[in-house]
């Protein structure tokens, strides 16, 4: 099925926080993969520390490069909720224990998550010059830039789209993810982003429900249904869903498999 990367230009605009609430969303079984050089946050965040840091993206990496033969991602991930087909593979809290991944390493992880049965949804974190996993974006249907409509954030995405073209060419399907309301319009920042995006959607600005995924909840109560933030995670998965069912060249879709997490504490 499809591999869609979640992207930042950096400064916090929400990209784990949506990865999340569209994994949430999704209109069909998906794993979330923390595949962030920066550190992952699930853990400590969503998560509230309530899991032990025994499965993960590191051990995945191991496994790939010392015992091939025996890679399960799913042993690597935790429940995001009850049913236990949205999984989440966290990624290591320690960004320098996360550059310790290598190149090659990252090449197989992206294989790894381009060949699952059911949609994949990573969070790489914010876009760098150096040890950025470019593999990841590579392997993906569909690029999602997350940011705020704001100068400062317009001007930080500006080069590092333009350095996703530069390393995957011309046709990446880059598509961008706006949150909350700016001084610039939808129409104004796709102008200067360069115009040529495969979807543009929307997320509001919801910092109570955001803060329930990106942070927990001390009181362990779920995210409602009817948030605004899960409300309209459900129209964009769904816009995000049909890019990539559209995107030209598009590889055909194998059979969907339910996905199935270890125990542990619903979210
Ligand atoms: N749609 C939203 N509305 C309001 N607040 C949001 C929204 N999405 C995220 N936030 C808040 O923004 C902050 C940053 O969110 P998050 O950690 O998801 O960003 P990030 O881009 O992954 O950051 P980092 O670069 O640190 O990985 C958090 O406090 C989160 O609750
Ligand atoms: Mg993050």
């Amino acid at each position: 099925m499809g591999l869609i990367a979640v992207v930042s230009a950096g400064g916090a605009p929400g990209a784990t926080t949506t990865a999340l609430a569209l994994t949430l969303a999704w209109p069909e079984p998906a794993l979330m993969a923390e595949c962030d050089c920066d550190g992952g946050s699930v853990l400590a965040g969503l998560f509230g520390g309530h899991f032990p840091a025994d499965r993960g993206l590191l051990n995945l990496a191991w496994q790939i490069t010392e015992d091939p033969g025996r890679v399960a991602l799913h042993e690597q991930t935790y429940p995001l909720d009850d049913v236990g087909d949205r999984p989440v593979l966290p990624g290591p809290a320690d960004p320098f224990q996360a550059q310790a991944i290598t190149a090659v390493a990252w090449e197989k992880i992206a294989a790894v998550l381009a060949r699952q049965t059911a949609d994949v949804i990573a969070d790489v974190g914010q876009v760098r010059a150096v040890g950025y996993p470019f593999a990841v974006l590579a392997a993906a249907d569909l690029i999602v830039l997350v940011l705020r409509p704001t100068l400062r954030q317009v001007v930080a995405a500006r080069p590092r789209v333009a350095a996703i073209r530069d390393a995957l060419g011309r046709q990446a399907a880059i598509g961008l993810c706006l949150i909350g309301r700016g001084p610039h319009s939808v129409a104004e920042v796709r102008k200067v982003l360069g115009g040529d995006f495969a979807v543009v959607v929307q997320f509001p600005d919801d910092a109570r429900s955001a803060a329930r995924l990106s942070d927990g909840d001390p009181k362990r109560r779920r995210l409602t249904r009817s948030s605004d933030l899960l409300v309209q995670a459900r129209t964009v998965a769904r816009a995000l869903r049909a890019a990539v069912d559209h995107r030209p060249g598009r590889r055909p879709d194998r059979p969907v498999s339910p996905l199935s997490t270890g125990g542990g504490r619903p979210v």
